[in-house]
């Protein structure tokens, strides 16, 4: 096996660890920006294969990583199922908020693969264009985070429409909500099934919004949803390496890979590393976990975080990435710095 992430997430790690970015196809490169352009809007860029296989490789030709991640969007789903989804310049994603029994209803799985067709044709394409060392990562959000942009209408201040629903759904199971977020977990699924399909090679789960929920809920509705999704995938595809990313959940991570046992557990950046290490154990291999800002920032501060971030971490238990995705106005040359003091502090390590 010559692909380093991969060896990583099958317990076979080596002394340089493998890197790859949240958010690495996009904004911050010129290149995407003119590909985007061409395209019209953000989704018609996501349901151009020739497109989306562009900007999915651009990264890799600027940089030295380990994996490409399929570019799409976690509201590909929603809309899939029915729900319009638009996304406003300067403004991010709107969509006709679900938040009743008529909502839900009229979400549908029926026409879910011919929709979304045109990504499993972006994965086809990749899988035969990317560099043979190369990893090609497929993902989905996590239905939590899925839902809050369904029942809010787009991003939040406070997801507080999806926490009411959340917590009138845990006391009552014939609520609504549950009803969407089953319909979530089938059709997360089933997409991440047909991303395997088509030459996927490991999946991520994003549950941007992770942070929300307190203990029960994150029980209910971050932990027993990605169980679902992933226990489906694994039933069709049981060896294929699936990363966890319950963004600001580090409390509660020992119980989220006791119960999902991730090959990889995304850790976000306020996570503390050292005593996520001591909840999962020495076995677990964890990913992240760069401040984008620091990244953002430069100088010698991005130098010693990655040093620290290094230093945290098993070289063989570890994926080098950010905590969260980069931000659009970040400087090439500091990605560029990131990726060389990487090396520099692995080298100063051994
Ligand atoms: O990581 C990658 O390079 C792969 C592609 C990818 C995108 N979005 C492309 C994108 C992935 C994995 C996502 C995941 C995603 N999308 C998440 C989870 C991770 C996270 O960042 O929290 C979420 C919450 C979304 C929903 C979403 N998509 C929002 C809220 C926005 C608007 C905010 C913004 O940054 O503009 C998007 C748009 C989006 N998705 C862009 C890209 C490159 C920017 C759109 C553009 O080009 O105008």
């Amino acid at each position: 096996m010559t692909k380093r992430l991969l060896k990583t997430l099958s317990g076979q790690g080596e002394k340089r660890r493998p890197v790859w970015f949240m958010r690495q196809a996009g904004r911050y490169l010129p290149e995407y920006r003119e590909t985007r352009a061409r395209a019209g809007s953000f989704l018609d860029l996501c349901y151009a294969p020739a497109l989306a296989e562009e900007v999915t490789l651009q990264p890799l030709r600027r940089f030295e990583l380990d994996a490409a991640i399929l570019f799409a969007d976690i509201l590909l789903v929603p809309d899939a199922l029915g729900q319009h989804v638009a996304f406003k310049e300067g403004e991010g994603p709107v969509l006709d908020p679900v938040r009743d029994d008529d909502g839900v209803g009229q979400l549908s799985m029926d026409r879910l693969h011919a929709h979304l067709e045109p990504v499993y044709e972006t994965v086809d394409r990749l899988s035969s264009s990317l560099p043979a060392d190369v990893t090609l990562i497929g993902f989905c959000g996590a239905p939590w985070t899925v839902a809050t942009y369904m029942i809010e209408g787009g991003t939040s201040r406070d997801r507080r429409e999806t926490k009411l629903a959340a917590w009138a759904a845990w006391q009552n199971e014939n609520h609504w909500f549950n009803r969407l977020m089953e319909l979530l977990i089938e059709s997360s699924a089933a997409y991440l099934i047909r991303q395997v399909q088509a030459g996927a090679e490991v999946l991520q789960i994003f549950d941007t919004w992770a942070s929300d929920l307190p203990e029960p809920l994150f029980e209910a509705f971050c932990i027993d949803p990605i169980c679902g999704v992933v226990g489906k995938v694994r039933e069709a595809y049981p060896d294929i390496p699936v990363i966890g990313f319950p963004r600001g959940g580090g409390a509660f991570a020992g119980r989220f890979c006791e119960r999902i046992a991730p090959d990889g557990f995304g850790c976000d950046w306020g996570a503390n590393l050292p005593a996520i290490r001591g909840d999962l154990g020495p076995e677990q291999v964890l990913q992240g976990n760069l401040d984008p800002l620091c990244l953002f920032h430069g100088g010698e501060g991005l130098d010693r975080e990655v040093a620290r971030i290094v230093r945290q971490t098993v070289a063989e238990r570890h994926i080098f990435n950010l905590g969260h995705g980069i931000l659009p106005e970040t400087p090439i040359a500091h990605v560029e710095r990131m990726l060389t003091q990487l090396r520099v502090a692995e080298d100063a390590e051994v």
